[in-house]
This record gives C-alpha cells, sequence and structure tokens, in this order.
C-alpha cells in the first residue's frame, strides 16, 4: 500500500482499481491511513507551508426553497425557526470578522426565494465596497447563469457548490424530484467559465453511498479541477428523512481528505465544521492529514443555533470567529498556525 499512496503522490492520479484498493485498506489498517495522511500532510505543508487559512462564514438564510433528505433546513422540516440577514446585518458580520483579521468573507445560506438575485447582487457589492481587500466566496445553491454574472461583477471571487454525489441514482436517492446532477454540473460549468474559483464537494458516508460513487467523485473532481474541496461526513438530522441513519466516519473523511490533497496539490481544502463536530480532535484531524483551511462562524450568535444543517452542529469555541485564539491554541498544538493571508488559489 505504501508503494500505491507513493506512486499517487508522484503521478497525483491512480488506476480505479487501485484507488479501490487504497480506499479498502484504509478501512481496516491504521498504518496505511496514517502513512497516507503523512504523505498528504507534507504535500500541504510543501506548497503552503504551516499557515491554515480562515474564512469567515456567515450564514446569510436558513430559508430554503428545496427539500434534500438530509438536511436538517430543508423545506419540509417545520421545526426551524427560520431567519434571514438584511445586508446591514451581514457588512455588521464583516466588521467584526475584518477586526477579528478576517480578509475573506463567505455568504453561505439556503435557497431563499425571499434573498433575490438583486438582494445577493447589492449585497455582494456592497461588501466590495468597504472591503476592497478581501475575498468574497458565495454558497448560495443553484442560480441561473445570468445571476451567477451578475454577483461576479458585483465583486464575488469565489463560489462553493458541492455536487454531492456524482451518480445520478445516488443523487435522486438524495434529493427529491425535480433536483438533477445534470444541473449542478451544469452550475459548475458555469461557475469556472465566469471567473470564479470554484468548489466542489462531497458527504461522506451519506445514505446509500458505494465505494464505487466516491471512485466516481474522485474522478469527476479530477476532471472538474475545482480551486475548492469540501469534504465532510454526513451527519443525520433529527428532522429529516436520513434522521436513523449512520454518520460517516473520521477514517473515511480524512482518508478522503488526503487522496484529494495528493491528486490537487494546491487546492484550497477545508478541515470541516462537520468533522469536527463528529470527533472533537475532528478539526485537528484533517488538518494532519492535509487539509489547509478553517470556516469559523460569523452569523450572528442568536441565529447560529438555527442553522443546523445536522445534529449538534458546532458553532461555538474554535469553529466560532470569537474563539480565534481558541483556535490558534488548538492550531498550535499541533504545530501549526493561522494565517490571516486572503489566501487565493495559486497554482
Ligand atoms: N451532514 C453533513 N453535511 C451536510 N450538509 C448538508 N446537510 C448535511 C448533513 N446532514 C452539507 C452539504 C452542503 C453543505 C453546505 O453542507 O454537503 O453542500
Amino acid at each position: 500500500m505504501q508503494r500505491l499512496i507513493d506512486r499517487l503522490r508522484r503521478e497525483r492520479t491512480l488506476p480505479p482499481a487501485d484507488l479501490r484498493l487504497l480506499l479498502e485498506a484504509c478501512h481496516d489498517d491504521a498504518t496505511t491511513l496514517s502513512y497516507l495522511n503523512a504523505q498528504a500532510r507534507e504535500v500541504a505543508q510543501a506548497h503552503f507551508g504551516r499557515g491554515i487559512f480562515i474564512r469567515g462564514l456567515i450564514e446569510v438564510s436558513n430559508c430554503c426553497r428545496n427539500n434534500c433528505y438530509y438536511c436538517g433546513i430543508r423545506k419540509g422540516n417545520t421545526h426551524v425557526e427560520r431567519y434571514r440577514l438584511s445586508t446591514e446585518q451581514v457588512l455588521g458580520c464583516c466588521r467584526q470578522g475584518y477586526a477579528l483579521g478576517f480578509r475573506t468573507f463567505v455568504m453561505q445560506g439556503g435557497e431563499d426565494p425571499a434573498q433575490t438575485d438583486d438582494w445577493v447582487e447589492r449585497t455582494v457589492a456592497a461588501i466590495r465596497r468597504e472591503y476592497p481587500d478581501c475575498a468574497i466566496t458565495l454558497s448560495l445553491g443553484e442560480k441561473s447563469r445570468e445571476a451567477y454574472e451578475r454577483f461576479f461583477r458585483a465583486g464575488a471571487n469565489r463560489y462553493l457548490l458541492r455536487h454531492e454525489t456524482h451518480d445520478a441514482t445516488h443523487y435522486a436517492q438524495l434529493h427529491p424530484a425535480g433536483m438533477t446532477i445534470s444541473h449542478r454540473l451544469q452550475c459548475q460549468r458555469q461557475l469556472k467559465e465566469i471567473g470564479y474559483q470554484t468548489g466542489t464537494g462531497i458527504m461522506v458516508g451519506s445514505p446509500g453511498q458505494t465505494l464505487d460513487h466516491i471512485l466516481e467523485d474522485i474522478f469527476y473532481i479530477e476532471e472538474l479541477q475545482p480551486e475548492m474541496i469540501g469534504i465532510g461526513p454526513f451527519l443525520p438530522h433529527h428532522d429529516t428523512p436520513f434522521a436513523s441513519c449512520p454518520p460517516g466516519t473520521v477514517e473515511q473523511t480524512v482518508a478522503l481528505l488526503s487522496i484529494f490533497r495528493l491528486m490537487h496539490p494546491a487546492a484550497l481544502i477545508p478541515s470541516t465544521t462537520a468533522l469536527a463536530t463528529l470527533a472533537p480532535d475532528g478539526r485537528e484531524r484533517g488538518i494532519l492529514a492535509g487539509a489547509n483551511v478553517v470556516m469559523p462562524n460569523l452569523s450572528p450568535v442568536e441565529d447560529r443555533k438555527k442553522y443546523e444543517l445536522y445534529n449538534n452542529k458546532a458553532a461555538l469555541g474554535a469553529e466560532s470567529a470569537e474563539g480565534l485564539s481558541a483556535l490558534r491554541r488548538q492550531l498550535q498544538a499541533i504545530g501549526y498556525d493561522i494565517s490571516f493571508a486572503r489566501g487565493d488559489f495559486k497554482m
């Protein structure tokens, strides 16, 4: 297995059959997994040093027109107390974040029809005007090409839109009729064409996911060459159809993080909140597997618990913007530190 991992590092790819062997080995062989993580960590350090980029996450709305079976803020969940931020509130989050040292703001939200394309465009423009030195990332789901173009012209630089799973049948197991993988992929192509630094990704261990699905995702991502890759474990949410499905594992998540790092040395790869929620040392394990980004929460404190995508979603302590000193201590304990750079994708 070590020879396979060395080859993956050298050639930045492997034939599907070898990748399958590697993923299977990581499942029950701790030595293989830790060797894989160590190689990926070296590649990340060669590219980024020991600085971890921070992104201030602003959850702009938990209203959503979609009804994805895994997601806690799905339209069908009547137990959610819904909120949406105003432009002024978003700017307030940015002001707080800027003072703390954040130079990337991420506007993430459900597909909220009341936050119209005009609203997004105006809000992005307002952030751009006040913070010409900051990167603006959007994570607002599927929009029209025209909308993506308007947001880009208003000053957005990056867009996160995970494809979740490349397999059409599996996609349909996770999403209701009307949502299709082909539309999701079309959106991703448009984002790239427009010039966004584009992020994709998957949930690890989502219901119905097989090793074949994961292999297909790996090769799709190899073809797309995204600038950002978001990989987190699936975690159940109690008010969804997947309430009693088992979560993804830390091991499978960090194995995949490392594979993506070896295949995409320059990619921006977060150690996700979902991984930090799954295990107390999840964030650290993600970084030690080759992740180089964390996204602390900058949302108004009173709304944070309402943005519950899965059970017990972490939003305090080192997951929060106010907890930056706790985050710094955690990173320093494993030999890393916060980087306050804007952290754009660079080959
Ligand atoms: N478990 C883990 N991740 C989830 N997401 C949504 N619901 C869940 C869940 N139950 C992820 C999706 C989405 C991102 C914003 O959050 O992958 O793209």
